[in-house]
């Protein structure tokens, strides 16, 4: 019996349990969901494309590690979901949203948010910076899907920040998979310009 009990517990500290009590989603379990936070954007801005680096008919580009958030839309049965919109939001690389309540933002050539459409493989891509820590928080990006009949809210988290083990955002997910599975490593890749990053995150969201 105690071996039993301590079975089911070691199963669900790896995040097993979690799948397995959802049967009918037999491949992966849903993206966990995060806070909106105070920074979505009031007024969503005129060049709100996919890639955060540059604004369009301004010089210069944006401060930062430049990195490629990329991946795929997927429903619990690893499905591709088409079509869904992708928006991001973050801070500049000085720590700072493009938003009123945090002085619009410091490097006036970081776009801070974007938006996209998943493809016919459930794929989607952002050019953008890798995130970094502002006072009280991890570095993070914040993502929202919205599908036909349902909308994710949720920020992404860079494996191997120090922070993260501190963040009450992030840690207020208690199942480790759960967490794990929005911790992302930033690494360059092969298919990119070396000096660049990917970051590969695959969000399961209901279709
Ligand atoms: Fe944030």
């Amino acid at each position: 019996m105690i071996k039993k009990r301590r079975t089911f517990l070691s199963l669900f500290a790896s995040g097993l349990a979690f799948s397995v009590l959802r049967p009918s989603y037999a491949t992966s379990f849903l993206t966990p969901s995060q806070m909106r936070g105070p920074f979505y954007p009031n007024n969503i801005p005129l060049d709100h494309d996919n890639n955060l680096i540059r604004i369009k008919n301004q010089s210069g580009t944006a401060i930062g590690k430049v990195s490629h958030l990329i991946g795929q839309v997927l429903n619990p049965l690893s499905q591709p979901i088409v079509n869904a919109q992708i928006e991001i939001w973050q801070c500049d690389a000085l720590g700072r949203y493009k938003h009123p309540r945090d002085d619009g933002g410091r490097d006036k050539a970081f776009q801070g948010y974007g938006r996209t459409l998943s493809g016919i493989n459930g794929e989607y891509s952002f050019k953008t910076i890798k995130p970094v820590m502002y006072p009280g928080r991890t570095p993070h990006i914040h993502m929202r899907i919205l599908s036909k009949s349902s909308e994710l809210i949720t920020q992404i988290y860079v494996k191997g920040e120090p922070l993260n083990n501190r963040d009450f955002i992030l840690n207020s997910i208690h199942n480790i998979a759960a967490r794990n599975s929005l911790i992302i490593p930033f690494v360059s890749d092969p298919g990119y310009p070396p000096d660049e990053l990917v970051a590969k995150f695959n969000p399961v969201i209901l279709a």
